[in-house]
């Protein structure tokens, strides 16, 4: 209810002749309401429905009910205190008077006015009591305000679910909603101690929230902050907390107001956006990762698989390569073996020719120069051999570098002044598996061509060493010698690298080289068990390495012939041959030196020969024959002749390999001379 007109107005009860009117009128005089009631319930009604005041004679009331005024005054609000005004004939004060004691302990908020009465006192008693009226009016509307923003607040409160709290910070006292409770999991009707709610907080938090609070209370800011809370039941629920500090009357911080929400469920959302973000980073990077990785995995698979087909390439290159030099060998090989017989014939035809020719120099000198012939064709014939691996070799313990001392005379003539040789030659090396004449053939061919390389002059390096080899396909792994010939001359280009060893490959004008030095000295190598190895750099040079068995025996101290004196002896020799152009030659040969020739064109036929009870001193027999070899014929003729010397005439190592021979050889092509000292030895 507004104050207002009636809100305001005195009610006046006096049923007393014009005694209310006339009140009635001096009120209104001043500016207030009044109203006049005709009897008690009337003012009651009047009363009840709003006034300002009531104004009543004392002596009306005595007789009337009092009743329903008493139990309305009993039953106004807190901020109404209803002023009544008596009007009584006669007073003593409420202390001298029980009567009045009575109406006031009946009535409260009483006034009393003794009639006679001024106006002007009627007037300032009814005044001040609907002053106090208003007043209190003030304080209803107040209180009204109150209440209303207090169900706001609370409405927003319960619809926010936020708790709200108060901290008394001097007192260190807290006072908190029941909301705020539950969230510590306590229940509206028990208590929640700031000790208790501190202790509740989970240690990880206690040190932030902490400083939060020192913070708002040093500084006056907002005590924003977010922490967990441990329930006794263990449960952990996330509290976001904003309060504000008041200070109090001293300007000291006093209290921490504010309102706290549960923000668990947010929080646990938040945590598990944060898992999934992170496992999606993760992922990703993973997956960032795989694809980086598979990008250099597969260019590792490709370069390996790249290697290994290079590596294949050059396998089967290298196979090639070896393919070609086997077949060109064998070719080799079988065009020499040949040849070398046709140059058997020449050569021992020329020399019997020389011997019975009239003595006439131009005669000699048409027959030398067909010797000479048939000798460079024997030389080339050697070399393809050696390159056909198909030399007679004399392996035996040589020391390497006594032998290369040995020929440092011959090399500086074959050299010339414009180029350095220069030995080098390690301390205690072993003694090596060679065939002394062919290496030092292999050593001069070598020095050769490093000169012819030398155009201008320039320095050659021969170098012996021992050597360790592992890891070579061409090779068993073990020690061995080697000796390198080292020059400074134009080198090589790969592409002449690759053939320099194929026989008949020169790059030397026509005439001036034969193509066959390289080959030569690799086959040499290979038949001893070693290798040949070329490096070379075009203007810098080239390095050709024999690497060459160690011997298993020391090595033979080569001592001068012992020069027999010669004396002329003849003998019955059986010689066997299949080739009838070989065997014209050789017999004659034979004759020449004194000796008588059985002559068998076979095996068989000679063993039929030696059967019979002719005299024979020595056989002396081809190797490669149809039907039965050399060695087989020599293994058969010590059934039927036992110390029947024999000597094995052979330019072709067709020995099968692995089988050796106890017999003596004689290496075609031969001279006339070796002939006769290979035969003196024998037959002693
Ligand atoms: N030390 C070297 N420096 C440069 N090139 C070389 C060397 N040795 C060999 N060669 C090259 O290898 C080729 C073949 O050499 P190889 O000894 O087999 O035959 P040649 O020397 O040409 O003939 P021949 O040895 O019969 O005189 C040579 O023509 C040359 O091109
Ligand atoms: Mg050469």
């Amino acid at each position: 209810m507004r104050p207002g007109p009636s809100s305001e107005r005195a009610v006046i009860f006096s049923p007393a002749g014009r005694d209310a009117e006339e009140a009635a009128e001096q009120i209104r005089a001043v500016g207030l309401y009044a109203n006049v009631c005709a009897d008690f319930p009337a003012l009651v009604r009047e009363v009840e429905s709003g006034a300002g005041a009531a104004v009543m004679s004392g002596a009306a009331i005595k007789s009337v009910d009092l009743q329903p005024l008493v139990a309305w005054l009993a039953e106004q609000p807190s901020w109404s205190d209803f002023p009544i005004v008596l009007l009584m004939d006669q007073i003593g004060g409420p202390e001298h008077d029980p009567e009045a004691a009575g109406l006031v302990q009946l009535l409260g908020n009483v006034s009393f006015i003794e009639r006679p009465f001024h106006p002007t006192t009627l007037i300032s008693v009814v005044g001040s009591a609907v002053r106090g009226r208003r007043r209190q009016y003030q304080t209803r509307a107040i209180l009204q305000n109150l209440i209303e923003s207090k169900t706001t607040l609370q409405t927003a409160l319960d619809v926010g679910r936020l708790g709200a709290f108060e901290m008394k910070i001097q007192e260190r006292r807290l006072e908190a909603s029941d909301t705020f409770k539950s969230f510590f999991g306590r229940d509206p009707d028990e208590p929640l101690t700031l000790e208790e709610m501190e202790a509740a907080i989970h240690p990880d938090d206690q040190a932030r929230r902490r400083e939060a609070f020192d913070t708002a209370v040093m500084t006056g800011q907002d005590y924003n902050v977010e922490y967990r809370a441990v329930w006794r039941d263990g449960s952990v629920h996330w509290i976001n907390t904003h309060a504000t500090i008041f200070r109090g009357l001293d300007g000291r911080p006093a209290t921490l107001i504010g309102v706290a929400f549960d923000v668990t469920a947010r929080k646990i959302a938040e945590i598990e956006r944060e898992k999934l973000v992170s496992q999606l980073a993760a992922e990703r990077g993973a997956l960032a990762e795989l694809t980086a990785t598979l990008e250099q995995r597969v260019g590792e698979r490709t370069a390996e698989l790249m290697k290994e087909v290079a590596a294949r390439e050059k396998a089967q290159e290298q196979l090639r390569q070896a393919q070609k030099m086997e077949s060109i060998g064998q070719l080799t090989g079988g065009v020499a073996h040949d040849f070398n017989n046709l140059l058997m014939a020449v050569v021992g035809n020329l020399e019997l020719l020389r011997k019975r020719v009239p003595d006439d120099p131009r005669l000699y000198r048409l027959i030398d120069g067909a010797l000479q012939g048939a000798e460079r064709g024997a030389s080339l014939t050697q070399r393809l051999l050696a390159f056909a691996r198909q030399q007679d070799l004399n392996p035996a313990p040589i020391d390497l570098g006594g032998l290369v001392r040995g020929m440092s005379e011959l090399l500086e003539r074959s050299l010339g002044s414009r180029i350095v040789l220069r030995l080098s030659i390690a301390d205690d090396l072993p003694p090596a598996a060679i065939d002394a004449n062919q290496l030092e053939l292999a050593i001069l061919n070598l020095a050769i061509n490093a000169r012819d390389a030398m155009i201008d002059g320039g320095t050659i390096d021969i170098k012996v060493t021992k050597s360790r080899v592992t890891k070579d396909p061409a090779l068993p792994s073990g020690n061995y010698l080697k000796l390198s010939v080292r020059d400074t001359g134009e080198g090589m280009s790969p592409e002449i690298l690759a053939k320099a060893i194929d026989p008949f490959f020169s790059t030397k004008p026509l005439g001036k080289g034969t193509g066959l030095g390289l080959s030569m000295v690799h086959g040499l190598a290979v038949q001893l068990g070693g290798a040949l190895q070329l490096a070379s750099v075009v203007g810098k040079g080239t390095t050709a390495t024999l690497i060459l068995p160690i011997a298993t025996a020391p090595a033979q101290i080569e001592s001068p012939a012992p020069s027999s004196p010669k004396q002329p002896r003849s003998a019955v020799i059986l010689f066997v041959d299949d080739d009838p152009l070989i065997a014209m030659s050789t017999t004659e040969m034979l004759e020449d030196l004194g000796h008588q020739v059985i002559g068998a064109s076979s095996g068989p036929h000679a063993l039929d020969i030696l059967r019979s009870d002719r005299q024979i001193d020595l056989m002396m027999t081809d190797h490669l024959m149809p039907g039965m070899t050399g060695i087989e014929l020599a293994a058969a003729s010590r059934e039927v002749r036992p110390r029947l010397p024999v000597l094995l005439a052979t330019g072709y190592a067709d020995l099968p390999e692995g089988v050796s021979t106890d017999v003596p050889r004689l290496a075609k092509p031969y001279h006339q001379d070796q002939l006769r000292d290979r035969l003196e030895q024998l037959l002693g």
